[in-house]
């Protein structure tokens, strides 16, 4: 099969189209046959060589970590999912393998695709999605009238996640520049906060919960704008906070969190019935063939992409 490996560590010339051999799969396994999936910035930091010390396998590795498409096989014991059905997906993409033509992948990767989405809309949405939708419900635990406050609500991320906070009832004030607020408008951002004119944490209000889909701000000067029992969420956690920023919660009144995504099918149907609903919208910035996956790269780089860029296969 047709699949992006990476050469080494490196500039966006160590990813190449290479023949490779189709995965098998095992008694609980799935094999998809992928008809598009998208660039997310933790493809070019592994590709890059940013991530070492987590990405596991060294080049040649295959990156990618959510794509849409159909069922091409099931293992024996699989009773969920059938061959010819249309799903989109999500897989480790420390672990990586869907800029390919086929991936295997188990239950807990999929869910049935939106019926009112293609592929390609369908490919934006499920790492993104996920890591918006667990940020909100799982980290911020927001409720019905939550304040909440989005740094990078025009991003992959954080476009979905004004959307999810707007679906699930609360305010949502979102930070981006000033080119992109008609947009950040259009899906849901209450109050919006350019961030070349005005700083965030010279603001008089205060949010049940900030979260920081950039990395450019600090919990300790963030606090100010947290309510008591609030929570700050960052999608760069070092080390230290991933182990023992739950021991230190306990100590403090205003909580500090890393998140790491994760697989679930569960969370991928929650974001499937809002998107039939029409609660969530796909934002597809730029489409790239899989042959241009260099240049798709160079464009995620630039950290000026508003809502997603995809690459397709079909
Ligand atoms: N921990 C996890 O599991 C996890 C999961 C997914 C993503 N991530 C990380 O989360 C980050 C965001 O990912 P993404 O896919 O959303 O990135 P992205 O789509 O590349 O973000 C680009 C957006 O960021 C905005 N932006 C840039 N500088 C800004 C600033 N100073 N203030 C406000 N907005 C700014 C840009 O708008 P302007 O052009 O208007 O500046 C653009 O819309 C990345 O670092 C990624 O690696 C982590």
């Amino acid at each position: 099969m047709k699949a992006v490996v990476t050469s080494d560590y490196g500039s966006v010339e160590v990813l190449n189209i290479e023949n490779v051999e189709k995965p098998t799969i095992g008694k609980n396994e799935i094999l998809i046959c992928i008809y598009a999936c998208s660039v997310n910035p933790i493809d070019w930091k592994i590709r890059k060589g940013l991530l070492k010390a987590v990405s596991g396998k060294k080049p040649p590795k295959i990156l990618g970590g959510d794509f849409s498409g159909i069922v091409d096989e099931v293992g024996a014991e699989i009773k969920d999912f059938k061959i010819g059905d249309e799903v989109w997906g999500h897989i480790n993409a420390l672990k990586g393998g869907a800029y390919a033509e086929y991936i295997k992948v188990n239950t807990n990767n999929i869910c049935l695709k939106p019926k009112n989405f293609d592929f390609i809309q369908a490919a934006s949405i499920p790492l993104a999605g996920l890591t918006a939708y667990q940020s909100l419900v799982n980290y911020g635990k927001i409720k019905e009238n939550s304040t909440v406050l989005i740094n990078g609500c025009t991003g992959g991320v954080g476009s979905i996640a004004v959307q999810v906070a707007k679906f699930l009832g609360c305010h949502v004030t979102g930070v981006c520049s000033a080119k992109n607020a008609e947009y950040a408008s259009s899906i849901g951002v209450d109050v919006i906060i350019d961030y070349k004119q005005e700083n965030i944490l010279n603001s008089n209000k205060t949010f049940d919960s900030i979260y920081d889909f950039v990395g450019n701000m600090t919990f300790s000067e963030s606090k100010k704008i947290i309510k008591e029992q609030g929570a700050f969420i960052t999608l760069n956690p070092s080390f230290p906070l991933l182990i023992f920023g739950g021991i230190m919660n306990c100590f403090r009144s205003k909580k500090y969190k890393g998140m790491l995504v994760k697989s679930s099918s569960d969370n991928l149907n929650k974001l499937k019935d809002m998107v039939e609903s029409e609660a969530l919208k796909a934002t597809v910035e730029s489409v790239f063939p899989l042959e241009k996956v260099q240049q798709a790269h160079t464009h995620s780089e630039s950290g000026r992409v508003v809502g997603k860029v995809v690459m397709s296969l079909k």
